[in-house]
């Protein structure tokens, strides 16, 4: 059964691969942490860091809290809120971030992780969450609808992974 739980180290084997897998198939649109970098003490020291983002005490980085979703023993993907909308994130990242390994696609757990996700943000006493999503990705707009996304609007962007795209930015009510 997927859960969502807080980062957890006895999940890091299943998390490089995630990462791996990320970057061996060239996933533009997300990118989780680079797996060259994930060494045996990668979870002790980035804790720190996790800890303070959740805070907003890092310079220029949003408020943001992360979760793994798991599946029993297997690492499956993430899940991440923003709770604290600027400008920045309303152009950018929005409010939500939601990936499934690559080798878990198609089994119905990028929908179920966005679910949960809702209701994790709901606790937050958010009264809405933001998705900004490549209008190439049809899937996760396909289930942002399924989970009630409003389309707001589409904006023309550039980033250093996607280039020069539209993003659709879509209101989810909770
Ligand atoms: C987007 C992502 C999370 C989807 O995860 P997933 O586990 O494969 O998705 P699910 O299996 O839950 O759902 C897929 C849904 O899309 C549908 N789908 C699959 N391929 C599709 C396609 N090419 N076009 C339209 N719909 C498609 C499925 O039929 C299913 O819908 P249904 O329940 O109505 O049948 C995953 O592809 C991912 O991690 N992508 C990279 C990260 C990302 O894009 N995150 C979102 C950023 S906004």
């Amino acid at each position: 059964m997927l859960e969502l739980i807080p980062r957890n180290p006895s999940y890091m084997k299943g998390y490089k691969e995630y990462c791996q897998e990320f970057w061996d198939n060239n996933i533009t649109w997300f990118k989780p942490t680079n797996p060259i970098n994930i060494d045996a003490n990668w979870f002790e020291r980035t804790a720190d860091w996790y800890s303070k983002k959740e805070k907003g005490l890092i310079q220029g980085c949003a408020k943001s809290f992360h979760y793994w979703a798991v599946d029993d023993d297997k690492f499956i993907g993430e899940f991440q809120l923003r709770p604290e909308l600027d400008d920045e994130l309303m152009m950018g990242i929005g409010s939500v971030g939601y990936s499934v390994r690559v080798s878990e696609w198609g089994k119905g757990y990028g929908k179920e992780i966005l679910k949960q996700g809702l209701e994790i943000a709901k606790e937050f006493h958010l009264e809405r969450v933001l998705l900004t999503i490549n209008d190439d990705n049809v899937v996760s707009s396909h289930i942002c609808e399924m989970c009630g996304g409003r389309l707001m609007d589409k904006v023309t962007v550039e980033t250093e992974d996607e280039g020069v795209h539209v993003k659709r930015r879509y209101w989810i009510y909770l």
